[in-house]
């Protein structure tokens, strides 16, 4: 199966986990949805932060130090060579933290849950900053620029967790994107199920616009008739000879 773009065509790209599989970072679903026997609702959570930081940190701190000499693979490759082609008819979207996408040379990018190598303060709101650092056990690490105002605020990965919202300009310019396509959307969710929000979203919009969708997934997921097309198998092996340039 490909995907074939005319010159008018606008790809809007969504992946998740699935696409950074073949690099060797486990999917939630790999793990058997465990980490330590928690369930990731108990460690990706606003409550679980509050509750226990030190716990929430050493899951993160073990997650950093797994992306140690993690590289992209062919899928995100393919994906940097259709926005070389496409330019401004191009958007992806990502709902993985891993930052391969950018690693991989994507530029048109919305990261909608965060980075995982990046963190923030969760009292003060200066800007999140590039932290690789995978604390030691027992290690909660403070803001240190909040201190002043009495106490000092503990800093958080830069990401979204279960029951946060995802922010609001990277919805923007993903539904922008999509209304300025139009009829000639064309959306591929590539290594996400597509069943849950926001990637159950776009195939809607899509199909209200008018546009075609496309899903490259390893299993086929229950909505399978939402998409117009699907690809079963490894997005490492479909992508890089699945877009067609008119
Ligand atoms: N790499 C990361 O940054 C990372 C890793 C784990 C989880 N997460 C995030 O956590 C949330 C839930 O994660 P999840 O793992 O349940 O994700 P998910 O619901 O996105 O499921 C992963 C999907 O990828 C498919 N898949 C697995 N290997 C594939 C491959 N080689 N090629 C194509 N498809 C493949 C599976 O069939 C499954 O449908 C998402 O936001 C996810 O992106 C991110
Ligand atoms: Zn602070």
């Amino acid at each position: 199966m490909t995907l074939r773009l005319e010159p008018d065509s606008h790809l809007l790209v969504l992946t998740g986990a699935g696409i950074s599989a073949e690099s060797g970072v486990p999917t939630f679903r790999d793990a058997g949805g465990l980490w330590e026997g928690y369930r990731f609702e108990e460690v990706a959570s606003p409550t679980a932060f509050v509750r226990d930081p030190l716990l929430v940190w050493r899951f993160y701190s073990m997650r950093r130090a797994g992306m140690r000499g993690i590289v992209p693979n062919a899928a995100h490759h393919a994906l940097v060579e259709v926005e070389r082609r496409l330019g401004d008819r191009f958007l992806l979207v990502t709902q993985n933290v891993d930052g391969l996408h950018r690693a991989a040379g994507s530029e048109r990018l919305v990261e909608m849950h965060g980075n995982l190598m990046r963190s923030r303060c969760s009292r003060c709101d200066r800007p999140a900053f590039e932290d690789t650092t995978a604390y030691a056990p027992g290690v909660a690490p403070m803001c240190g620029r909040c201190k002043q105002a009495g106490y000092d605020g503990l800093l958080r990965p830069d990401i979204v967790w279960f029951g946060e919202a995802i922010p609001h300009d990277a919805m923007e310019r993903t539904e922008a994107f999509m209304q300025r396509a139009g009829a000639h959307l064309r959306f591929l969710a590539v290594g996400t199920s597509g069943m849950v929000y926001p990637a159950a979203g776009f195939v809607n919009v899509a199909r209200t616009l008018g546009g075609r969708s496309f899903l490259v997934n390893k299993e086929a997921p229950d909505n399978i008739a939402a998409f117009d097309e699907v690809a079963l198998g490894a997005a490492a092996h479909l992508l890089p000879t699945f877009f067609v340039h008119a």
